[in-house]
């Protein structure tokens, strides 16, 4: 992943898909954060279809969501899906991801259907796709695109649904968006869904958990738990389950943020990833790390995300975003009044 970030404006020149000079590219992707940053009724509709906003995307939301997602995907259980849908795929960011960071599904005889309802970034997904795959010219992977949104039939069942900072997009209830992700999916399918870490993201993604959870599709991660979610976001003192993900920009990307003065941006995600198909589980005491350092009256601590709800330990046993094993101490913290417990990394 490292070796083709870091080569990815060589990449984007040699796929035919980078034609601005630096001024214009610079305003084009100020434009499109801006975009970004304010009400979705506000946000120039279909952005992806216009040139000049899938160039801005191309050069800086594609890298870094690949970025973000190097960080999430190597962790996840599950075997090589056969059958994935990817509802918003954009410029085939969750495909590209895959290829890189899972080098052991090249080989394997992969069907992915691609929904997204802007043609062009489709059409520069493939190219970018193309030129970076031909690294392994035995990769078996066939693509199926649909120039459509979420809620198109989709005729091939998929065992794996994903869809990667798109939810966010979508104007369905949550509701209808946990009806849409299972109906084409396998009995056992797995579901994940990756968003920015903001509170308002982990909002929506909190109510599509209860919806999935509803037609008993249980959490694979990152809760270690089935139960109501106890950092959901709803008010602005209410924690919200977010992650950090890898901060190491490759260097055109630091000076590109340095130039739109934008470096002081925190890079963090949340996500749900669940199954269906499967009995209730019944996890034993697992508890996931879900802050950093966290100032407490005799020290320093961090939250955990457990089926007891939220809870504060001593840091520095283990990392943000941790499943860990957790003793409860039988006091409440004074501080937090959250339970407090002795954490033992697993
Ligand atoms: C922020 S981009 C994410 C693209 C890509 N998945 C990624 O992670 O970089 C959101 C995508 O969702 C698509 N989208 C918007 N509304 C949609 C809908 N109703 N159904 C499916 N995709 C939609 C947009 O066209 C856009 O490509």
């Amino acid at each position: 992943m490292t070796q083709v970030l870091d080569r990815w404006p060589e990449l984007l020149k040699r796929s035919g898909l980078s034609h601005s000079d630096r001024g214009r590219l610079l305003a084009n992707l100020a434009r499109l954060m801006e975009g970004f940053t304010v009400e979705k009724s506000q946000r120039l509709r279909g952005y992806l279809g216009h040139p000049e906003m899938l160039e801005g995307y191309l050069w800086w939301y594609l890298p870094l969501n690949l970025l973000k997602l190097s960080g999430l995907l190597p962790g996840l259980p599950g075997p090589i899906p056969a059958q994935i849908t990817d509802y918003g795929c954009g410029p085939w960011t969750l495909p590209l991801a895959a290829w890189l960071l899972y080098p052991d599904w090249r080989r394997a005889p992969l069907g992915w259907t691609l929904v997204e309802p802007q043609a062009a970034a489709l059409r520069a997904g493939r190219k970018i796709f193309e030129v970076i795959a031909a690294a392994d010219p035995h990769t078996e992977w066939k693509f199926t695109q649909i120039p459509e949104r979420l809620g198109t039939a989709i005729r091939r069942k998929a065992d794996l649904v994903v869809s990667s900072h798109a939810l966010n997009e979508w104007s369905e209830s949550e509701e209808a968006v946990a009806r849409f992700l299972l109906r084409d999916a396998q009995p056992q399918a797995r579901i994940l869904v990756v968003e920015p870490g903001t509170r308002l993201a982990v909002r929506r993604l909190v109510q599509l958990r209860a919806h999935l959870i509803a037609s008993e599709a249980w959490p694979l991660a990152p809760c270690p738990h089935s139960g109501n979610c106890p950092a959901p976001g709803r008010t602005s003192s209410d924690r919200f389950c977010h992650f950090p993900a890898p901060a190491d920009l490759p260097a055109w990307m630091r000076d590109l943020a340095r130039e739109l003065g934008t470096e002081k941006q925190s890079n963090t995600l949340s996500y749900l990833y669940v199954q269906r198909g499967l009995p209730r589980p019944h996890p034993p005491s697992l508890a996931r790390i879900i802050s950093g350092e966290i100032p407490l009256n005799d020290g320093v601590g961090c939250y955990l995300c457990s089926r007891e709800g939220l809870l504060v330990g001593g840091a520095g046993q283990a990392a943000w975003g941790d499943l860990v094993v957790y003793r409860k101490d039988q006091k409440v913290d004074p501080k937090t009044h959250c339970p407090r417990v002795t954490i033992h990394p697993r």
